[in-house]
């Protein structure tokens, strides 16, 4: 959440930290601000909204020094006061921050003691004060002042400050919310991850919690909170530029929803070979042991991804037979788990930056779990804090609403643990090479299912004023429908909710009426006959029915009034191909009743606060 970026160097430092914004925008798009130094100058424009009204604003351009932020609103409501950049009261000092300071209260009680005035509701505003009031005390350099600060900090933390008492400076320090610094001869970059940097340099170096960074145009150096040098890894990026841009699509979450039969192969890329049976994932090598002997999983994760691990508890169970126990990494954290040495704990991320699943981990790790992490952003929090861990391997995921992620973590979690039911023994050869055949066939079946996008856009129009849904499923396709209403959710605004679809007669079924749409995911498995006896109850009632079944089927389409195909597969693969019409439904409501697909409202794409 909040995305900041910053630039040293010969260039003009604002069309680089505009251009780094806009890439960074998916993180937050309450208010963007900009602080440059021109000379002696410190010149601030921040603005409400989104990027392109601070693009519009009038403002002084000039500057080869600055540092920018994208913000997800905690502290204060949007506002062009509670806009960062923040200035400090005597005008010398401005910072950006991505996080939370939880002490910011009894520091500003404090720092009004001393006479400082405050004009933003933030706790930002209030730790560049307190920077700037150490520095004046104490009469330290910035990076003094800044780590003097920091060390009576409380929470969590990404800033760049830049001051017009030392101009060719920018310091910037991270604890639990990302930085990346990228590399270049005689000009460095800033950033919240990489994106902003990839079309500049690919020489990054992810920054450890904990360390500060001084950037000037000649050299960098990054120390740890004790002031100690640290010698930095410097990293080469592997994102290419046109996965950062929408590629002649409308909007990032469709190119992301019909580049998945695409990213699921790229997940699959050199670790499936199915002609040889051959599965090899190397991220978690180490700990394959310790999995083949593990009493039972836990999976932590957030929003889709805890979807993801839903899917993955059925197939783990059926599959390796060990018990699997899926947790809200919210939830985990704060009740007190029951946690084993040596338990296997799994935190799926598409961030790795999630805080709640990032506290969850600290918490199994201190209670001598392994931590394993299925992750997407390389270099991600979540993927340095984790035991051992595998990259998805999807590429960026910018659309807020997550589809390629929740398809690629399945397709991970899948290779890994078939490999370890063939390894314990829990099924047979024949079966082993018949999932795994199955599961290579996966991208080409994602590709028949998008096929179904010209149906459902007509579908869409039907049903585009509802004020409610329901989404129901069995089995795998559970947590499918508990996706697909999440999708619609949080992209078009309409109330819906997920059910397994035995359960709608307990409740849910009291909200049917003419009025209500109910999207069954009733492609054909175990549970099929069960399904098509809820869709009876709902018809019975006059709701409205769209199915999702698989070719073939001739019972389901003349019982509803919408059918989307599906291709077949396994049942344990079904998700894969089954969650990409719900996608699809939700992409073409939220767009014809005209929401910001990409951007919706309220919500960020890395969610880096509790
Ligand atoms: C939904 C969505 C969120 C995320 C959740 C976890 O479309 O994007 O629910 O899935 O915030 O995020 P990650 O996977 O980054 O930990």
């Amino acid at each position: 959440m909040c995305g900041i970026v910053g630039y040293i160097g010969t260039k003009d430092a604002y069309s680089i930290l505009l251009k780094g914004l806009k890439r960074l925008e998916y993180r937050g798009y309450d208010s963007a601000g900009i602080a440059l130094i021109d000379d002696l100058n410190l010149n601030i424009t921040k603005k409400e909204g989104k990027v392109i009204r601070l693009e519009e604003a009038d403002c002084k351009k000039e500057g080869s020094v600055g540092i920018g932020h994208t913000r997800w609103a905690t502290h204060g409501e949007p506002n062009d006061e509670n806009a960062h950049p923040h200035l400090s009261n005597n005008g010398s000092l401005a910072i950006v921050h991505n996080g939370i300071i939880e002490n910011y209260g009894s520091l500003k009680i404090e720092l009004k003691k001393k006479g400082y005035h405050f004009s933003s509701e933030t706790d930002t505003e209030v730790l560049v004060n307190f920077i700037e009031d150490i520095q004046k005390t104490e009469s330290l350099s910035l990076e003094d002042a800044v780590r003097v600060a920091l060390s009576k900090v409380v929470g969590a933390y990404a800033i760049a400050v830049i001051s017009k008492e030392d101009t060719n400076k920018i310091v910037a320090a991270r604890k639990g919310s990302p930085l990346v610094i990228g590399l270049k001869n005689g000009e460095y970059f800033l950033a919240s991850d990489a994106s902003p940097i990839v079309e500049h340099t690919n020489e990054v170096v992810y920054l450890n919690d904990g360390e500060i960074v001084v950037l000037t145009k000649e050299n960098y150096f990054v120390k740890d909170a004790k002031d100690i040098p640290q010698t930095p890894y410097v990293q080469t990026l592997e994102i290419k530029l046109e996965e950062l841009e929408k590629g002649g699509y409308d909007h990032f979450m469709l190119k992301e929803i019909f580049g998945q039969p695409d990213s699921i192969a790229d997940c699959m890329r050199g670790r499936l070979n199915v002609d040889t049976g051959n599965l090899v994932l190397g991220g978690i090598q180490s700990y394959s042991k310790a999995l083949q002997n593990a009493d039972r999983i836990l999976i932590v994760a957030c929003g889709t991804s805890w979807h993801a691990g839903l899917v993955a508890e059925y197939f783990i169970e059926e599959l390796c037979r060990i018990p699997v126990e899926v947790e809200y990494a919210s939830e985990f954290r704060y009740r007190n788990p029951i946690i084993k040495e040596g338990d296997i704990v799994i935190a799926i991320s598409q961030s790795g930056e999630t805080a709640d699943t990032l506290a969850a981990i600290e918490l199994a790790k201190d209670r001598g779990a392994i931590v394993l992490g299925v992750v997407n952003t390389v270099g991600s929090s979540i993927a340095r804090v984790t035991h051992e861990g595998t990259y998805l391997h999807a590429g960026p995921e910018i659309g807020v609403a997550s589809t390629k992620a929740f398809t690629a973590q399945l397709t991970v979690l899948y290779m890994i643990f078939l490999k370890l039911a063939f390894h314990k023994g829990t099924i047979a050869q024949n079966k082993y090479r018949q999932l795994l055949t199955e599961l290579g066939k996966i991208p080409e079946k994602a590709a028949i299912a998008l096929k179904s996008n010209e149906k459902i856009k007509e579908i869409s129009k039907r049903l585009k004023d509802a004020r409610n849904f329901l989404y129901l499923g069995r089995g795998y396709n559970f947590p499918v429908a508990l996706e697909g209403a999440l999708k619609l959710k949080e992209i078009s605004y309409i109330h819906a909710e997920g059910y397994p679809a035995a359960e709608m007669k307990h409740g849910p079924i009291a909200l049917i009426d003419e009025q209500m749409p109910v999207v069954f995911i009733a492609t054909k498995d175990g549970s099929h006959d069960k399904i098509i006896s809820n869709i009876q109850e709902v018809k019975t009632r006059k709701g409205i029915v769209i199915a999702s079944e698989t070719k073939g089927d001739a019972v389901i389409p003349k019982m509803v009034d919408y059918t989307i195909e599906v291709p077949v597969t396994h049942e344990s693969l079904m998700p894969l191909v089954s969650v990409i019409p719900l996608q699809l439904l939700s992409y073409h409501i939220a767009l014809l009743r005209g929401t910001n697909v990409d951007q919706p409202r309220n919500l960020a794409k890395s969610v880096t606060v509790e």
